[in-house]
Order: structure tokens, then C-alpha cells, then sequence
């Protein structure tokens, strides 16, 4: 069944019914400010890091699910009935409901009892603020009596302190309400000097800022007591949980619209001038005001709005493809390079199902994702590169992620994963292939963002190359380090303590553990550092480390060939991992597809034979999956992988992202058809008709698919499908 239908003309995907499978979701936001926000209004709004700057509160794994948002509440004051147009939280049987999820937009509307509302929700380019654009229309033939109200919770900046300190946050929220405008400032009298506000265009008939005050106790979201009651109280309390509330009553004739624009926005100040007057504890708002004053004019968001169409028109234009076929142009036009965008962005920082307090930016998701963005932003792909760079290690190696906020590498994960080096390189290649950027070569950018430790990057790149081969294993192949692309083939971990991280714990000194996927990341980055260096006309150079490319790829074929396709690793103990000989996991996807990508048998032969292999043992009708048979049980050699039920994540899913290599392999050794074939299975506009199975988005391909065919011998009640 379907929930909705792509509207091409618009870029946009139109959802009909508001209870998807699971909250559908949009990105708000290209630069600074950022928001969530779900096919019901759910979601969330942070600057730059969603984790140490989350503007509003949401709360993860609540119940019901995707509780908590953009709200507004509708009252027909004849008889007190209310209702949200965004059909969240009141879940009334609205009529007409659709939401529209555009290119950094998205629009949410309904109609109840002879009452449109419609909200347009998008952050103008260029600006930390986010606009709710709502319109509410008196469609019946009678002259109506209203009241709106908006509603945001706040969040105390640190989201993980917000969830969990409250001996600490039920004691220091603050706010100021001025006019139409409410100030959220907790922590603004001390260390502090960013607020956020929530501005309406219109005089109100009241306000909350606390929301005990709006809800009234033992309350949800789904029946205030001040709308129910359609009286606020004003609230101005000190601590407890800040919200912000506006209360607006008006009247409409038969066939009247009234236009109402809020703004939630972030603004930093100078710390000599936070207050004003200077000695006061109330906000300078000298700056912020203009942009207040300017934003709430409908007509500055009308232009601004057209601005952000126009600007994803000319970033999408750069790469068209017009095929026969409509799913293909679909993603390639429109929905995989908004997809890339938002990774780019975000990489995987913050999404439904990644909180934003567990991570920063990956360095190979980085990398790797820059592949996907760098012809739409060149300059900002520069940047991201510099950026990342600058967090390598001395010795070449990386930290496996960052945080946006600070640029510095994050120690809690730390390093180590062996792969990471390698995928700066291709991003590098993949940079200077599109914009021709030579320059780039000769930045000086430091290591572990250390001054004093600067080199040009052509330099950086030299120690990613040197990092594997100064990390080489019994074979000849690559040593593992903490996993490689596939986070979870953790070789050295052991751990056979509950809560221990895979990500983090190593009991082993990691020299024996090898990959056959580093093997061919190397093989592809040296061949393309040795491009670089020919074309630099440093012949010297392009020999040396063709030469190393070479000497790899013969390695692989040598150990990393198990007789109908290559190996995956080997283990601690020197034992094959994705062999024919293993009792499970005989098969992996992974170097699979990155060997004949890195050229790697493909003269040879082996790289169609492992094709071939693919197609038998790991293709299935929705994709294919990562490896085969499944583990069935934990293996303490094996560490993450084998803790997923059989068919989960990296224990046998489909792993979208491990499916292109193989289409890619494909291609290269002229399998179009079968290439084309692949990428049908995966791609989300044609599994459209299978969203009741499929649950995510129709517009975005997720992580993995996992499907009860691909859950091996796991028990299934068919009563209880567990979808996709
Ligand atoms: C997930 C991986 C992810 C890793 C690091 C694991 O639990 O299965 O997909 O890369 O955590 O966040
Ligand atoms: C998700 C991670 O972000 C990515 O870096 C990794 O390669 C995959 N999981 C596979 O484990």
C-alpha cells in the first residue's frame, strides 16, 4: 500500500495519510540551523551540533511514538472543540490531510469541521531561525469565532545533560517575554551567550512559558489544559521545564483566511554585551530585533522562501540524467542528491533513529559521502576536506569521528579503524577529478589540529598511503585495527563484559586481525594518489606508489582469494573470516564489490567469478545482503556482528550501502543489465508500493532491509510481520 505519491514537478513527496508505518521525515536547514521534522510535525531544531546546542526538547523512544514538536492547536470557541492540523498530537479524523516534504521545506495541513490550517515549516538561507508560515482559512458559511496556539519545549542546549541532570535543569530554566516574543535563556546569566526566541507575528491573548502551566498536571501534549480551557496564565516561573506558548484569538468570515507567522530562532551575542542595559540580567537585543522585525513581514517570507526553491534548482542542476526510466530519474534528480545534501550536512549525526547525542561526524562517513555531494557544493566540499584533515593523527591515522561544534576529534570513540585513512584519499581524488582544484594540495593543514604540526595535504595524503603499509599483518594484508567500513567485524575486541563498546574496547594488540576490504581501499586510494603524483608530473612518485597499488592487489589475489570468492579477513587466530570453510558467514558482500573496484582480478578472472557468486548466494529480491549463512550466535572473535539477531544490521541485512560497490563491480565488467537489475531492488521510488513491507521513507534509501526471508532460522509468528 502506498501513503502518498511523488510529485515530480514540485520535487516533492505528497503523504496522504498521516499514519505512515514510522514518522516520514525532512530535514530543515542547509548551513548553521538545523531541524527534524516528521510527516505530523514531530521532531526537533539544534545550531551546528545536535548534541551540545539542541534548541528544542524531544524525546526518543517515546510513547506514542514521535510525540513532541512544531505544534499549533486549533479551538473553535463556540464549542470548544480543538484539534491540530498536523494531525499530531490530537489525532483527530481530520479531512484532506496532507503533508508535503520538500527540498528543505515541508508543508503540513488538514482540514476540520469547515477550519483549513496549513503550515509551511523552512529556515530561510543564510539565517538560524526557522519559519512556521501558518494559514487558516473559515471554509463553512458561517462566520467563525477562534483560537491558535503554538507550541515548542525547550531544551536546557546540552542534550544529554537535558535528559538526564534534572537535580540540576528543574532548577535553571529562565525566559523573558517580550510583546509577541519569547526569549529562552537558561544559562544565559553565566557561561552561556546564545538564546533562542519564538516570535509571532500577531498581538497575543496570552502566553506559557512553563509547561505544567500549559499542560496542566498529569497532562500530554494531546489536551492542554490552557487550550481546552482557552485561558493562559502567563506563566513566567523560574526553573522547571521552559516552553513556549503563544495564544492568539480571532474571527474569521465565511471564506477569510488569516496568515500567521512564527519564528523559533537561535542568536549569539558578544559576551561584553550580552545585557542590557550593561549590569542588568536582561538580554541585549539590539541585534536580534532586526531580524525578528524583518522575518515576521509575510512578504520577506514569501522571497525567501522562493530563494530556497531557487537554490536547490541550481544545486540539483548540475546533475540530470533524463532515462527511460522514472525511478531512476527520480533519485538521480531530485531525492539521492537531497539525500547526500542532508549527509553532507549531518552526516549521520542526528536522524529518527541516531539521537544526536551518540556521535559527531565520521571521518570515513565524511569522506566517503563527499563522493556524493562534491559536484553540487565544491566549496564546501573544499572545506569539509580541510576540515577533516586537519583531525588526522601524525602517523597517518584518523579519529574515527569529530564534533561539528569544536572541528577536533573526538577522543571518545578514539581511532584506529584502519580503513579511515584511506577514504581521505578518495575523497581528495574524487574533489580534484570535479573541480580541477590543484591548490588544494599545497594547503598547509595541521595534524590533530595542533599548531605548529602543519603540512601541505598532497603530504597527509602520503601518510594515509603509509599509514596501512606501516599497519601490515602475517599475510601482507592490511591489519584490521578496531573494524574497517564494516564497524561491526570487530577482530580484537573479545569482549565478553555486558555494555562493554564494540566501538572502543580492544582486548587484543590487534597485530595478527587482517582485511581484505583495507586491502582493496588501499589498492583504489594508491592508484589515485599515484594519478595525482603523474599528474604532478612527479614520475617518481607515481611509480613508487603504483607500485604499492600493484603489490596489494597481488597480495589480495594471493591471500584474499578463498577459490569462488574473495575472503573477508582473518582473525585473531590467523583464520579465515567469510570463507566457504566457516560454518556461517562464508560469504561477505563488502570485498566483493570494492575488489573489482580497485581493479583487483579483474583481468584475472576472479572478480567475475565472485560477481557470479553474489548473485548466488547473496542477491535477494529486496537487495543484497551483507554476508551468508547468518550468525547464529555470538562469537566472541567476531564481536558486533555476530550480537545482531540473524537478518539485522551488519548480521546478514541488506546494508544499502555495500549494494552500489557491487553494481559498480558490475559495470565495470560490462553487466549493465544486471547492474540496473540491483539497483531496482534497492531503490525507494519503486519499492513505493511496498511501503506497508518496506515502513521508511519512499524517498530516501535507509540503512539496511531486513525482511523475515532474510532472517534465517529466527522464529516467525506470521501473525506479527515484521516488515521490512
Ligand atoms: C551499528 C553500525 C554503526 C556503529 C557505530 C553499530 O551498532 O550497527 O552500523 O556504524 O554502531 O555507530
Ligand atoms: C554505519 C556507519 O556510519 C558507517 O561508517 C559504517 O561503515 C556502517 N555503519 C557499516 O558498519
Amino acid at each position: 500500500m502506498r501513503y502518498g505519491y511523488f510529485d515530480d514537478v514540485n520535487r516533492e513527496y505528497v503523504i496522504t495519510q498521516p499514519d505512515t508505518p514510522l514518522p516520514w521525515i525532512n530535514y530543515l536547514g542547509m548551513e548553521q540551523y538545523f531541524g527534524l521534522i516528521s510527516n505530523t510535525a514531530g521532531g526537533y531544531s539544534f545550531y551546528q551540533d545536535a548534541r551540545l546546542r539542541r534548541i528544542t526538547r524531544y524525546r526518543y523512544n517515546n510513547v506514542p511514538q514521535d510525540m513532541g514538536g512544531r505544534y499549533i492547536y486549533l479551538r473553535d470557541n463556540s464549542n470548544g472543540v480543538f484539534w491540530s492540523p498536523t494531525w499530531m498530537p490530537t489525532r483527530h479524523a481530520i479531512e484532506d490531510y496532507h503533508c508535503r516534504h520538500g527540498l528543505g521545506y515541508t508543508v503540513i495541513g488538514s482540514t476540520y469541521q469547515g477550519i483549513r490550517g496549513e503550515v509551511r515549516y523552512f529556515v530561510p538561507s543564510g539565517q538560524n531561525l526557522e519559519v512556521w508560515d501558518l494559514t487558516v482559512e473559515n471554509t463553512s458559511a458561517k462566520p467563525r469565532e477562534l483560537s491558535a496556539f503554538s507550541c515548542v519545549e525547550f531544551c536546557l542546549w546540552d542534550a544529554q545533560d537535558d535528559s538526564t541532570n534534572f537535580q540540576r535543569n528543574l532548577n535553571i530554566g529562565e525566559v523573558e517575554v517580550v510583546d509577541s516574543v519569547i526569549f529562552h535563556k537558561t544559562e544565559y546569566r553565566e557561561r552561556r551567550n546564545h538564546f533562542a526566541y519564538f516570535a509571532c507575528s500577531e498581538p497575543l491573548a496570552g502566553f506559557e512559558t512553563q509547561r505544567e502551566a500549559f499542560l496542566g498536571p498529569y497532562r500530554g501534549w494531546e489536551n492542554p489544559q490552557s487550550v481546552e480551557t482557552d485561558r493562559s496564565s502567563n506563566s513566567l516561573r523560574v526553573g522547571g521545564s521552559p516552553v513556549g506558548v503563544h495564544h492568539l484569538r480571532f474571527s474569521l468570515a465565511p471564506g477569510e483566511k488569516k496568515r500567521v507567522i512564527f519564528l523559533l530562532g537561535y542568536h549569539e551575542n558578544p559576551m561584553d554585551a550580552k545585557f542590557s542595559p550593561p549590569g542588568s540580567q536582561t538580554i541585549n537585543k539590539d541585534t536580534v530585533t532586526p531580524i525578528i522585525t524583518k522575518y515576521l513581514k509575510p512578504e520577506v517570507i514569501d522571497e525567501a522562501f522562493k530563494d530556497l526553491k531557487k537554490a536547490w534548482v541550481d544545486l540539483l542542476k548540475v546533475l540530470q540524467v533524463d532515462s527511460p526510466d522514472e525511478h531512476v530519474n527520480r533519485m538521480v534528480n531530485i531525492w539521492n542528491a537531497y539525500q547526500c545534501m542532508v549527509t553532507f550536512n549531518l552526516s549521520r549525526s542526528a536522524s529518527y533513529f541516531e539521537s544526536g547525542v551518540g556521535r559527531g561526524m565520521g571521518f570515513r562517513d565524511s569522506n566517503q559521502d563527499l563522493l556524493g555531494f562534491v559536484q553540487m557544493v565544491p566549496d564546501r566540499a573544499r572545506q569539509r576536506i580541510l576540515d577533516l584533515a586537519a583531525t588526522q593523527l601524525e602517523n597517518g591515522g584518523a579519529y574515527h569521528q569529530y564534533q561539528p561544534l569544536t572541528k577536533r576529534g573526538n577522543d571518545a570513540v578514539g581511532s584506529s579503524f584502519n580503513d579511515d585513512p584511506t577514504w581521505l584519499v578518495l575523497s581528495v581524488a574524487a574533489y580534484l577529478k570535479e573541480t580541477a582544484d590543484w591548490e588544494i594540495l599545497k594547503e598547509q593543514v595541521p595534524y590533530e589540529n595542533k599548531p605548529g604540526t602543519e603540512t601541505v595535504l598532497l603530504e597527509h595524503l602520503e601518510r594515509c598511503i603509509q599509514y596501512t603499509l606501516n599497519n601490515l599483518g602475517p599475510h601482507g594484508l592490511p591489519l584490521i585495527g578496531r573494524a574497517d567500513w564494516n564497524d561491526c567485524l570487530n577482530l580484537n575486541t573479545f569482549s565478553d563484559q555486558p555494555g562493554e563498546s564494540f566501538q572502543t574496547t580492544t582486548n587484543q594488540d590487534g597485530k595478527v586481525a587482517e582485511s581484505v576490504v583495507i586491502a582493496a581501499l588501499f589498492t583504489m586510494a594508491a592508484r589515485e594518489l599515484a594519478q595525482i603524483m603523474a599528474h604532478l608530473q612527479r614520475v617518481d612518485d607515481y611509480e613508487r606508489i603504483k607500485k604499492l597499488a600493484d603489490e596489494m592487489a597481488a597480495t589480495t589475489l594471493r591471500q584474499g582469494w578463498d577459490g569462488d570468492w574473495f575472503l573477508r579477513a582473518y582473525d585473531h587466530f590467523g583464520s579465515p573470516v567469510g570463507s566457504s570453510s566457516c560454518a556461517e558467514g562464508k560469504i561477505f558482500i563488502e570485498p566483493q564489490g570494492l575488489c573489482p573496484m580497485a581493479g583487483i582480478g579483474v583481468e584475472e578472472g576472479q572478480a567475475k567469478t565472485a560477481l557470479a557468486a553474489v548473485e548466488q548466494h547473496l542477491a535477494t529480491e529486496h537487495g543484497i545482503r551483507l554476508l551468508e549463512p547468518t550468525y547464529s550466535r555470538y562469537y566472541l572473535n567476531l564481536g558486533e556482528i555476530s550480537t545482531y539477531p540473524p537478518g539485522y544490521k551488519e548480521n546478514g541485512s541488506v546494508f544499502c550501502h555495500t549494494n552500489p560497490w557491487v553494481m559498480i563491480a558490475e559495470v565495470i565488467l560490462g553487466h549493465g543489465d544486471r547492474a540496473m537489475d540491483y539497483y531496482l531492488r534497492i531503490n525507494p521510488s519503486k519499492r513505493e508500493v511496498i511501503s506497508d513491507l518496506h515502513h521508511c521513507e519512499p524517498y530516501v534509501y535507509a540503512q539496511m532491509i531486513t525482511s523475515l526471508e532474510l532472517c534465517g532460522d529466527h522464529p516467525v509468528d506470521p501473525r506479527y510481520p515484521t516488515g521490512l
